[in-house]
């Protein structure tokens, strides 16, 4: 297998998607058996849903919290957090995962675009920050109350919503001479806009993953692979 080299002058931004947790046992979206195959994304993550059946929405995501926290990091998240503790201020992690498995196994370096399962916050919007949520609901009158008194709504960036921190994202990509990509098929933006913008400002884009994404030709090197059997190896850091 081709070794990623990182040169001392290199700085890493990691990019991670449903792939790297499949080793876990969490479900990927968009595979025959995937998440979008047993539920419309229009009836669980979308802002109407939140309105219009809080307790279907509430209900998609109590399930998801119960097999995440169940779950436990794989050789990918281990090799990663790894590859952070090499590279310190060089290595950044944006995932648009909702599971904790990147924390779980060290990283620390990381933001979660797409939002947290452990965290919930207001419904209404009111400018509370989030707040750690653990708890698996039963039903919607378990579910807690913001401060303003508004409904709890999971922390999770819906569709149709804006990803977070993506100013701290473009710095971050601006910056970076390596962008690795992990398990991601390429089909929901800006995420899968990122990679480009990396090769237009002159960078190596790695692509890691069973199967080719959407977004193929913009990678400079594959490596065809599932995430927990390649990446313990993969990385060749030059001091
Ligand atoms: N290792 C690496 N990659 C894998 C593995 C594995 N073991 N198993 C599957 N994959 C790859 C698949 O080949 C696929 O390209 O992971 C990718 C998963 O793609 P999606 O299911 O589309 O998940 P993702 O790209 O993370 O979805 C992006 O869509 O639904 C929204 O907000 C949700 O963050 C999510 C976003």
């Amino acid at each position: 297998m081709a070794a990623v080299s990182i040169a001392p002058t290199d700085r890493v931004f990691v990019l991670t998607g449903a792939g790297i947790s499949a080793e876990s046992g969490l479900p990927t979206f968009r595979a025959s058996d995937g998440l979008w195959a047993g539920y419309r994304i229009e009836d669980v993550c979308t802002p109407e849903a939140l309105r219009s059946n809080p307790a279907d929405v509430w209900a998609f995501y109590s399930a998801r919290r119960e097999n995440a926290f169940a779950a436990k990091p794989n050789p990918g998240h281990i090799a990663l957090a790894e590859l952070e503790r090499k590279l310190g201020g060089r290595y950044f992690l944006c995932t648009q995962n909702v599971d904790d498995l990147h924390e779980r196994a060290g990283s620390e370096r990381l933001l979660h675009m797409h939002g947290e399962l452990s965290k919930s916050r207001c419904s209404q919007q009111c400018g509370a920050p989030p707040v750690e949520d653990r708890r698996i609901y039963k039903s919607l009158e378990e579910v807690g109350r913001c401060v303003c008194g508004a409904r709890l709504r999971p922390h999770i960036v819906f569709f149709g919503e804006i990803p977070l921190e993506m100013p701290r994202i473009e710095r971050e990509l601006m910056k970076s001479t390596v962008m690795i990509v992990i398990g991601t098929s390429g089909s929901v933006y800006p995420a899968a806009g990122f990679a480009q913008q990396a090769r237009y400002a002159g960078g190596r884009t790695i692509y890691i993953g069973p199967e080719p994404p959407l977004n193929a030709s913009v990678f400079t090197q594959s490596v065809t692979g599932n995430a927990a059997e390649v990446l313990p190896d993969l990385f060749a850091v030059q001091s």
